[in-house]
């Protein structure tokens, strides 16, 4: 079994380098990523490449390194038909290596070129004996040496991660198309004390963003939100806006307790008495899950200020005994 994993991680290293050079030889795929702002050193960083158009090319190139049809199998990169013929996972996509946390190479993601192209926008390796989804973590092999503040930012894409390398913020990683699971959340624990969640500003990006919350709710690492506008992913955004905006975003980044609550303002309409009511009894049951008296206290106070009721009203709600 180490001997079939070594092998599979030398196929993914292989293969990654026959991606690269294709990237070099193919002017479409270069200005692809040229129109997407991606510098030649940063595709050297990332060892971004080519999965060529065409059914057969990975399959060529690693039957003639000598790879057997079962370890191309193993790999997930190789696929086999209905009627026994070999084939391509990856055809005429930009690939990006995913390395783990030492370095190797353990799966693929693959984007669309052209945007008429079949299939979906972003396809990955499947799970394999060298690659789970829900315990790597793209980047993490670069993040882990550039903790800035004790912090890891957490991204949902590939273009996220690369172009915030590239405006110079590099302790940033990406859950890879999957739901963020509570073994990403023990994986950056052993690195970092805090993380900031910065998903896409769209509906799905909210979404994602309340997911993780409640996985992370349930270790201690601290979490900070940072909310993009609706148009805007982390790659728009520091490519509209530079590296200083993004970083005082990041610092402007707020806790559960006050996004919970945000989300409860913009859910209720508060001109209407009924609205304010469900909103601060509401917003009380947010205060309600935390133990931490100086947060209560500070939250507290917080919401007596904006709602006008009485500080003391407030905290014998919170601390109300649970029917
Ligand atoms: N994703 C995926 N499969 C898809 C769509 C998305 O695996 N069909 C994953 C990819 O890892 C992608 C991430 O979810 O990077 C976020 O999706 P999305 O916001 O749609 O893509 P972007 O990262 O913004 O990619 P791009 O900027 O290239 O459009
Ligand atoms: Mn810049
Ligand atoms: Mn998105
Ligand atoms: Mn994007
Ligand atoms: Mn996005």
């Amino acid at each position: 079994r180490y001997r079939k994993k070594e092998r599979l991680y030398e196929l993914h290293r292989e293969l990654a380098n026959y991606y690269y050079l294709c990237l070099k030889k193919n002017r479409n795929a270069q200005y692809y990523l040229a129109g997407r702002k991606i510098t030649p050193e940063t595709i050297k960083a990332y060892g971004l490449g080519l999965a060529p158009d065409g059914w057969q090319n990975a399959l060529g190139f690693l039957r003639q390194k000598g790879y057997t049809d079962q370890e191309m199998l193993d790999s997930g990169l190789v696929m086999r038909s209905e009627n026994g013929r070999m084939y391509d996972r990856f055809r005429n996509r930009i690939m990006f290596p995913i390395l783990n946390a030492t370095g190797r190479i353990i799966g693929f993601g693959g984007r669309r070129i052209n945007e008429d192209d079949h299939g979906p926008k972003y396809l990955n390796s499947p799970e394999t004996m060298v690659f789970s989804k829900g315990t790597e973590l793209f980047n993490m092999n670069h993040a882990k040496s550039s903790i800035v503040g004790g912090q890891m930012l957490i991204v949902e894409g590939y273009m996220d991660v690369i172009s915030l390398y590239q405006h110079g913020v590099r302790n940033t990683v990406a859950a890879l198309g999957t739901a963020f699971t509570a073994y990403h959340a023990a994986l950056l624990g052993r690195y970092v004390g805090e993380v900031v969640l910065c998903f896409d500003g769209d509906a799905a990006g909210e979404s994602a963003t309340q997911k993780a919350i409640t996985i992370l709710k349930n270790t201690p690492l601290n979490v900070k939100i940072l909310r993009l506008p609706f148009e805007d992913d982390p790659d728009t955004y520091i490519q509209k806006h530079g590296r200083d905006a993004f970083e005082k975003k990041i610092t402007e980044a707020i806790t559960i307790v006050e996004y919970e609550i945000g989300l409860l303002r913009k859910k209720f309409d508060l001109s209407q008495t009924d609205g304010r009511i469900k909103y601060i009894n509401q917003a009380i049951a947010v205060l309600r899950q935390l133990s931490d008296e100086v947060q209560i206290d500070l939250y507290s106070k917080r919401l007596a200020r904006e709602t006008g009721i009485d500080l003391k009203v407030i905290r014998r709600e919170v601390y109300r005994k649970k029917p």
